[in-house]
């Protein structure tokens, strides 16, 4: 019966191959065609919000990943050279079953097909076990159906799969890093959310951790993945910490809120976009902005105006990211991203366009 089902996928499948049924919006039809050379250094921009693309940085970008749809954008990227790419992740159906993985593989080549994308970005981060090695595969498998599949149809299409910043079943993701990151053309490591499991004493620190991300990055260099197949991905965003108790040496004790097994998680904090914590926050601040040697992170902290509470602020701003893009040029990687360009002001007002220049301004020029 399951075999049934499969063929019949397949036969729809050949039928619908390279048979889109849209139309170039663009109007010039060049434009709809996938962009062929690789750069060879990626700045890989997650944009989450359809608003701002056109006051981006477009000389700074090599692939923007979006999760809307928007043809101006498209015929806007394609024309100056930059690969769009639509974010994926595999919510429906069920893993282990290949009919299901298949319509799956299907429903996205068709997207890119409809949308004359260049390629897909996977985002997966749900919990696979290290005694789950079936589900492990699967998702493998996943990723090697889809490759398979672009690949029959286009020349040089774009895969990308998002990583924790280390394989060490961060989260209790434990996927098959090698060879996911063997069949995908890149793997965005997210060094972000690098809290999300603390398992020492549990305090405020820094979303983004250079001495962090480089003991991950190591691991993945040690199990043979090819440092030109990684792009770190850095935060436009931090977190904003509420403090159960507020040390005289600026040390922020938080609430433990368990995550995946650890005691304490970043969980007790919330996520901020940049302008808000650039932008407001900060001013209203008793510390001033202070510097973290170890993480090479700014953190700062302030009183809530009503309750007088405490809270501490770890973020990373043009100058904590300039220098983690260059951390990442010494670690020979492919390139970085940046998750996401959404989270600063894009108003025409001066401090949106100072957080501007200086944001766009801080990422690497493209080679
Ligand atoms: C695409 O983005 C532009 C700029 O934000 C916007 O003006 C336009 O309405 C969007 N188009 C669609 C179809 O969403
Ligand atoms: C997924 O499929 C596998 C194999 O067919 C099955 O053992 C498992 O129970 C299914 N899980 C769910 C949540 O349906
Ligand atoms: C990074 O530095 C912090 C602060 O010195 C330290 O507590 C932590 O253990 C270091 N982490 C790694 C992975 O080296
Ligand atoms: C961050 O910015 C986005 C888009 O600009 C907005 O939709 C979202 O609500 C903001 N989030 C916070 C926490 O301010």
């Amino acid at each position: 019966m399951k075999l049934f089902v499969i063929l019949l996928i397949l036969k729809t499948a050949s039928l619908s191959h390279g048979a889109t049924t849209s139309k170039c919006p663009c109007s010039d039809p060049q434009l709809c065609k996938p962009i062929l050379t690789t750069p060879k250094k990626e700045t890989f921009v997650y944009s989450s919000f359809p608003n701002n693309w056109m006051k981006y940085d477009w000389k700074k970008i090599t692939t923007i990943a979006v999760c809307y749809s928007n043809a101006s954008l498209l015929c806007y990227a394609h024309s100056q050279g930059v690969r769009v790419v639509r974010q994926a992740d595999f919510t429906k159906g069920n893993l282990t079953d290949a009919a299901d993985r298949h319509r799956w593989v299907l429903e996205h080549v068709k997207y890119v097909e409809d949308n004359f994308l260049d390629g897909l970005n996977v985002d997966y981060e749900q919990a696979i076990s290290k005694d789950q090695p079936k589900l492990r595969d699967a998702l493998t498998a996943l990723i090697r159906e889809l490759s398979d599949a672009l690949r029959r149809r286009y020349k040089n299409p774009q895969l990308s799969v998002a990583i924790a910043w280390s394989p060490d079943c961060i989260d209790i993701r434990c996927y098959d890093y090698q060879r996911l990151t063997q069949i995908a053309d890149l793997a965005i490591v997210m060094a972000y959310d690098e809290r999300s499991q603390i398992f020492g004493e549990c305090v405020a620190w820094a979303n983004s951790a250079v001495n962090q991300t480089s003991t991950g990055l190591k691991k993945f260099l040690q199990l043979g993945i090819p440092a030109d197949k990684l792009v770190l991905g850095l935060p436009w965003y931090g977190y904003d910490y509420p403090c159960l108790h507020y040390t005289k040496d600026n040390r922020c004790l938080m609430k433990e809120v368990l995550y995946h097994g650890a005691p304490c998680s970043d969980a007790a904090g919330v996520q901020l976009n940049y302008s808000v914590m650039k932008g407001q926050l900060l001013k209203m601040s008793f510390t001033g902005r202070m510097w973290d040697i170890a993480s090479q992170s700014p953190y700062f902290s302030y009183k809530h105006k009503d309750s007088g509470d405490v809270s501490q602020v770890w973020y990373d701003d043009a100058q904590s990211l300039r220098i983690k893009y260059k951390f990442a040029d010494q670690m020979s990687l492919r390139g970085v991203g940046v998750f996401h360009a959404d989270t600063i002001d894009y108003s025409d007002t001066p401090e949106g366009k100072q957080e501007r220049a200086d944001m766009w301004g801080a990422l690497p020029d493209r080679k």
